[in-house]
């Protein structure tokens, strides 16, 4: 706080940029790879296509191309970036941190960059240590993008998995500023105990890759649908009601739900539970997918840029994914 202005030190939202590859893959496409149909998706999902990333297209592209454009709204040189997260489930490769390759593409020279593996949850609590550092004095200017290439860990023969992902990344710049606006409360948790609900098996240090593993497909995602949706709706309705008291806010009072987009009815449910119009969330999955860490900010910056969230408004995030791991932000844009 200081004196003369008497206003919080936040970490305030100073731009937004997205990026989704050109490539369409819809639900018509899939019911040539697998017993599956538009029928069946649309309903049970709201997905009606997703992005898929050219061949040599990497996550550290992807995160670039979002990243320039949160600079650019932003007015940010990229110079001026200390801090760069990456919140990533796909990274270029297994070591160094996607940050580290996206940071030359960016020309961030003096940013410190590092990766967080949060799932589908990546971005909140990437968003949570950008607030950290900047509340703290650490840092000033933080670049936190959320990107994946959720087609690389996919298996294309599991209609159970393969219909829900997408690829994209999706970028906030977040400024320390004496202001009204920025990040009022933030709520994490995780339950690790149910990580087996949602995980790869093989590939890590556990268990590397043999011919056996890659013949068996365990290098892929694997997912128990049905329980998911279960623990997505509990922690996300939950999460949410808790970092909008943290806020000082009544439900009421949230001018836009920006959710993680895994499902649509999942999304419903949320929204419902805060008793909010479904016209307040956000929506991009129709022609997203799921695109994990890089969701919520791919959809933020689609309703920034379109005129809908506007400056001053109130905005709920939250999501839920693999670990399992859960978290909602509360902001003022
Ligand atoms: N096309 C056609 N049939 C399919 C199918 C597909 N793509 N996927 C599954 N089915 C079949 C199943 O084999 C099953 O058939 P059976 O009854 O003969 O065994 C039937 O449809 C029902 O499967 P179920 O898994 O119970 O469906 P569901 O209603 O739970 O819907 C999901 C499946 C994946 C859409 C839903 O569980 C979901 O969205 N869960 C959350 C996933 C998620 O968000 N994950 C990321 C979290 S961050």
């Amino acid at each position: 706080m200081n004196a003369e202005s008497a206003l919080p030190l936040r970490a305030v939202l100073t731009g937004t940029g997205s990026y989704l590859p050109e490539k369409t893959l819809t639900n018509d496409d899939l019911s040539k790879m697998v017993e599956t149909s538009d029928e069946w998706i649309y309903p049970r999902t709201g997905i009606r296509s997703r992005r898929i990333a050219a061949e040599g297209e990497s996550v550290s592209d992807m995160a670039a191309a979002a990243g320039r454009r949160a600079l650019e709204a932003a007015g940010v040189q990229p110079e001026e970036i200390d801090l760069l997260i990456v919140a990533t489930v796909t990274p270029d490769a297994p070591m160094p941190a996607t940050a580290c390759y996206v940071q030359p593409k960016l020309g961030v020279v003096n940013a410190t960059c590092f990766d967080i593996a949060a799932a589908c949850s990546g971005f909140i609590y990437a968003l949570d240590l950008a607030r950290q550092f900047v509340r703290t004095g650490a840092k000033k200017k933080v670049l936190v993008i959320g990107a994946e290439k959720m087609s690389s860990i996919i298996d294309w023969t599991d209609r159970t998995t393969c219909i829900l992902f997408g690829d994209g990344a999706g970028a906030v710049v977040v400024e320390a500023r004496e202001s009204e606006s920025g990040i009022l409360a933030t709520e994490t948790g995780s339950d690790g105990n149910l990580a087996p609900l949602l995980y790869i098996e093989a590939g890590g240090s556990n268990l590397p890759n043999t011919p056996e593993t890659l013949l068996e497909h365990r290098q892929f995602l694997k997912m128990e649908g049905h329980t998911i949706f279960k623990h997505a709706v509990r922690h996300m309705a939950n999460i949410s009601l808790k970092a909008i008291a943290d806020a000082g806010l009544t439900p009421e009072q949230i001018d836009w739900i920006v959710p993680h987009q895994a499902n649509l009815r999942i999304m419903q449910a949320v929204s419902k539970f805060l008793n909010a119009p479904q016209e307040k969330t956000v929506s991009t999955i129709e022609f997203t997918g799921n695109t994990t860490a890089a969701s919520i900010p791919i959809a933020l910056d689609i309703a920034v840029r379109d005129g809908r969230i506007k400056p001053g408004q109130t905005v709920l995030f939250v999501a839920f994914g693999a670990g399992l791991t859960w978290g909602a932000t509360v902001l003022r844009m």
